[in-house]
């Protein structure tokens, strides 16, 4: 009860206390109050806010804006609101608009004059852009920790693979033989750039924007690269009016989320068919299923079906972004609040699908190499094998192509596959066939070919697994 009481209370003090409600002859219309508040969403950017402020407070008075007394009462406060936040016990006001003016006004009410001191040499412009930096440099470094987990799941169940043979597919017709392993880590190959497109995008994530001010700069005499050491930020935002604007560093993350997104959404897409019985060459975990309400025999992907269908909220984001920029003029547009909604679901959707997937990958997925096995013999995967063994006694390969692809139809007429025909059927489309062309032809024979770095063969996909092992324990101290 106490505690609604002093939120209204909070509330109608705060609006009249209003930075600039002198300038207005009547209050904001409530319809328009809750239209421009974003607290209900900018209140996860609060420990943010608090670092920065900290830091803020400390530059102004080692510069001598603020006294020794007025920083420790803003730090003591600031203290205290941290712990109000993280026990659940602090106010949220809509009437105070946003995280900004919500801990402002709380640190007014507990260390008095001091609290509104702070705002010197800064405005909610440098604070909002500050406090995003400042979060998604936290998120950029839990989604690489992230992918850094699914890429270790994916890389021990392709090492445990390394000889289970699958056809490789092109137009989703089955094309080559090539090992579930070789393939695993193709997605391995995909979210190691994708890491590495994070840790770039950090580098410009993690400039400090603050010192910028409202868009000019401030007149009091500050230290901005007092402040970028104690929040960590590698460098200064160049430009003032830049730095409270743009928001090409959210829109850069988004972009690298969602190639992360497009990549699972493969994968995802693949996994849908591979459980369909039809091709039947993986088990994903009952825990990982549903059923159907009506359909009692139906064991659904839907975990799969569900990280294909998130990706498309995540590329949308990307967009949402891009539009809201495009055609802001310089320098601060409330436009920018905006920006904040799709960043976080951004986060959100990322996390859970990189968690559910290396739970999926880690524990939840059965290959079978012995559906894999006998879809690799169909489909006369290893012509290319038979042309390869017709070049290398002479042919020119496009003959060779030629003499293959007449040797497949006539298989395809009887019903069998190459390495069923008998040798003088076989010697019909070349003179150059001879006994030893059978061992050409096997699965095993195939994959163990294709032996350089990139290729299939099955040592080749130990190597690369180590490589990628490697590779990973080098990333988490880059
Ligand atoms: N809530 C605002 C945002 O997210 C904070 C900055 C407001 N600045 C202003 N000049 N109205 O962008």
């Amino acid at each position: 009860m106490s505690r609604e009481k002093s939120l209204d209370k909070l509330g109608a003090d705060a609006t009249q206390a209003r930075a600039w409600s002198g300038r207005f002859g009547e209050p904001m219309s409530e319809r328009m109050r809750r239209f421009n508040a974003s607290i209900d969403f900018d209140r996860r950017l609060a420990d943010a806010d608090i670092a920065a402020s900290l830091a803020h407070a400390r530059m102004l008075a080692a510069t001598g804006v603020l006294s020794d007394g007025d920083r420790a009462a803003i730090e003591r406060g600031l203290e205290q609101i941290k712990g109000e936040i993280e026990r659940g016990e602090f106010v949220w006001s809509r009437e105070l608009e946003d995280v900004h003016f919500n801990i402002e006004s709380r640190l007014t009410a507990l260390v008095g004059d001091a609290g509104k001191r702070l705002h010197t040499a800064r405005s909610r412009n440098d604070q909002v852009a500050t406090d995003l930096r400042l979060w998604l440099r936290d998120v950029i470094d839990a989604m690489t920790e992230s992918l850094r987990a699914l890429r270790a799941a994916l890389i021990d169940l392709a090492e445990k693979h390394a000889d289970t043979i699958m056809p490789g597919y092109t137009h989703l017709q089955v094309a080559q033989p090539v090992t579930l392993g070789h393939h695993l880590l193709a997605y391995e190959a995909m979210l190691a750039r994708d890491a590495e497109r994070l840790v770039d995008c950090r580098h410009r994530v993690n400039r400090l924007p603050l010192g910028s001010a409202a868009l000019a700069g401030t007149g009091f005499p500050i230290d901005r690269q007092r402040v970028a050491t104690e929040l960590g930020f590698e460098a200064l935002c160049s430009n003032s009016l830049d730095a409270v604007s743009d928001r090409d560093f959210a829109i850069e993350f988004a972009a690298a989320a969602a190639l992360i997104m497009i990549h699972l959404s493969r994968f995802a897409e693949e996994l849908v068919l591979w459980a369909n019985p039809r091709f039947g060459f993986v088990i994903i975990a009952d825990r990982f299923c549903t059923g159907s309400s009506i359909m009692p025999q139906k064991r659904n992907p839907d975990v799969a079906e569900l990280v294909r269908g998130k990706s498309a909220r995540i590329v949308g984001h990307v967009t949402g972004l891009m539009v809201l920029m495009k055609a802001q003029p310089l320098a601060y547009n409330k436009d920018n609040q905006e920006d904040k909604e799709p960043l976080f679901d951004t986060a959100d959707t990322l996390s859970d699908c990189l968690a559910i997937m290396t739970e999926l990958v880690a524990t939840g997925l059965e290959p079978v190499p012995d559906r894999m096995r006998a879809a690799a013999s169909e489909g006369f995967a290893t012509a290319t094998d038979f042309a390869d063994y017709l070049v290398r006694k002479g042919a020119p390969f496009r003959d060779a192509h030629e003499a293959v692809a007449r040797a497949v139809r006539y298989a395809e007429t009887a019903g069998c596959d190459l390495s069923e025909l008998p040798l003088d059927q076989l010697r019909q489309f070349s003179p150059l066939v001879a006994q030893d062309l059978y061992a050409a032809l096997t699965l095993e024979g195939s994959v163990a070919n294709r032996d350089h770095p990139g290729g299939t063969a099955p040592a080749r996909v130990r190597a690369a697994a180590a490589a990628a092992r490697a590779a990973l324990s080098i990333s988490v101290n880059k």
